[in-house]
């Protein structure tokens, strides 16, 4: 089989995206773009990879880690001129080499192994991997000789009106004798209507020198979208959260309605789930088995367990157990630890919270900073009030507790096990074990007051 190297160039700055963020980094259901071609290029497992980095180059590298070799292209001369910036680390060596670019996050591995079939199989020192396009406008278009053998590459700026007909398109991948590559990349000019040193001259370079060209065409056109502006970078958004979609309900999960259901690449849910339109699950986060998610509900990087309802709420980096259920309208916020079987109702809003197994927060509360243990019941209308304008303080309320509604804990406070609050309390001073606390004011009746109440008059 050989060596195998892989180029991915990243170096543009994509200036039709109209962005300050980088091209390469613009997410492609919550992944970078550029995250998503080197998941692709490592499984065709490369001996080497050389990412080309220019603008947002440290952005690039604190994305890609480790994972790859990176050569700097300071100025933008073109995609050709990218390539050869990797020649520091692959002239010369034996092998093919796969050039990839960054703004194609559709192209699946199965793709590239193809590729990499054929272009050894032709015995080729170039194959371009191509698709048939509907719709050419903005790619370089494929030329063929009267008999179907691959001539050139012609830039969408450079094209008469004839070749702009073409509907073959390149991907901008390929597959490369690297050997050839480099030989070939020094012969690039920047004669062309961009100004630009253009890979896809190599192809006629080659050529001429009397090298076998190849092009293998993946019949999926959807698969080599190029983002350049925003408008693709929603048509590859909407591609693969069809792909991401359909996995999952191969896997068991239910959608009411897939095209409008958003799931991160990488998510995990667990048969037997069902997913109500206008979600969105981003970031890292894991569902369950046997969940029920209704619409509008947004969890970002938060793990729920098995058996879970949630219902139209929004969840941050939160965790839930088995058996609970959030909603509807309930917000859990960075580090909410729901336990298994407890109720998380309306308009309830936990942040960096415990709340032990069984315990009920049904109404209108908030909790924050505060270890809850199991059983208890939360009134409606509570607050932990944790924060004093400089400090976060923290409560904790122990098993099997009653908070009546309206209490207002003030933390730092501690409700021992098996005790109460009467409604309305401000709470500021620890509550023993067993014991009902009463904080507030007694109620006085005024007899014949209600003729003095203005609106009555
Ligand atoms: C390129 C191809 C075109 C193909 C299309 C497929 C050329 C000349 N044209 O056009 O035939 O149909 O891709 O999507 O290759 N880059 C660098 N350094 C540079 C210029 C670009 O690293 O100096 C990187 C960009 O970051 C990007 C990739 O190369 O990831 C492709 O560049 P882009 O400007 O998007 O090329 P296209 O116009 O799409
Ligand atoms: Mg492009």
């Amino acid at each position: 089989m050989g060596e195998r190297y892989a180029i991915i160039l990243a170096a543009g700055k994509g200036t039709r995206m109209k962005s300050s963020l980088y091209k390469v980094l613009h997410p492609v259901c919550g992944k970078p773009m550029v995250e998503h071609i080197i998941e692709r290029v490592e499984e065709v497992n490369p001996n080497e990879i050389v990412t080309i980095v220019g603008h947002g180059a440290d952005k690039v590298k604190e994305q890609l880690k480790d994972r790859s070799q990176y050569a700097l292209q300071a100025e933008q001369l073109g995609t050709g001129h990218a390539v050869l910036q990797a020649a520091e680390f692959l002239k010369g060596k034996l092998g093919t080499t796969l050039v990839i670019s960054g703004d194609t996050p559709l192209l699946t591995s199965q793709t590239l192994d193809n590729l990499f079939d054929y272009h050894q199989g032709k015995k080729a020192a170039a194959t371009i991997l191509t698709a048939h396009a509907q719709d050419p406008t903005g790619y370089g278009r494929i030329l063929r000789d009267h008999v179907g053998i691959v001539d050139r590459i012609v830039e969408q700026k450079d094209a008469s009106s004839e070749e702009a007909q073409v509907q073959e398109i390149n991907t901008g991948t390929y597959c490369f004798d690297n050997e050839l590559l480099f030989d070939a990349l020094e012969k690039i000019t920047t004669d062309n209507a961009q100004g630009e040193y253009y890979l896809t001259d190599i192809i006629s370079i080659l050529k001429e020198a009397g090298k076998n060209v190849a092009a293998y065409q993946t019949d999926d056109f959807s698969e080599s979208l190029g983002v350049n502006d925003r408008v693709a970078l929603a048509q590859a958004n909407k591609i693969m959260r069809q792909r991401i979609n359909r996995g999952h309900m191969l896997s068991g999960v239910t959608f009411i309605d897939p095209d409008t259901t958003y799931i991160d690449a990488g998510i995990k849910i667990g048969a037997e789930t069902v997913i109500e339109p206008g979600v969105f699950l981003k970031g890292q986060t894991v569902i369950g088995e046997n969940c029920m998610i209704t619409a509008q509900s947004q969890i970002i990087d938060s793990t729920i367990e098995d058996e879970v309802t949630i219902k139209s709420s929004v969840i941050e980096e939160s965790l839930v157990r088995k058996g609970a259920d959030v909603g509807p309208f309930a917000h859990l916020r960075p580090q909410a630890e729901i336990g298994s079987h407890a109720h998380i109702g309306n308009f309830v809003e936990v942040k960096k919270a415990e709340i032990g197994q069984g315990t009920k927060v049904g109404h209108l509360t908030y909790v924050g900073d505060a270890t809850l243990g199991k059983d208890i019941n939360v009134g409606c209308g509570t607050v932990f009030v944790n924060y004093d304008g400089k400090n976060k303080h923290h409560t904790t309320v122990g098993n099997h507790s009653f908070i009546g509604s309206g209490t207002n804990l003030i933390g730092p406070v501690n409700i021992a096990a098996n005790s109460c609050t009467a409604a309305g309390s401000t709470i500021t001073q620890d509550v023993p074990e067993n014991t009902l606390a009463i904080a507030r004011a007694r109620q006085v009746n005024k007899d014949g007051y209600a003729d003095h109440v203005p609106y009555q008059q």
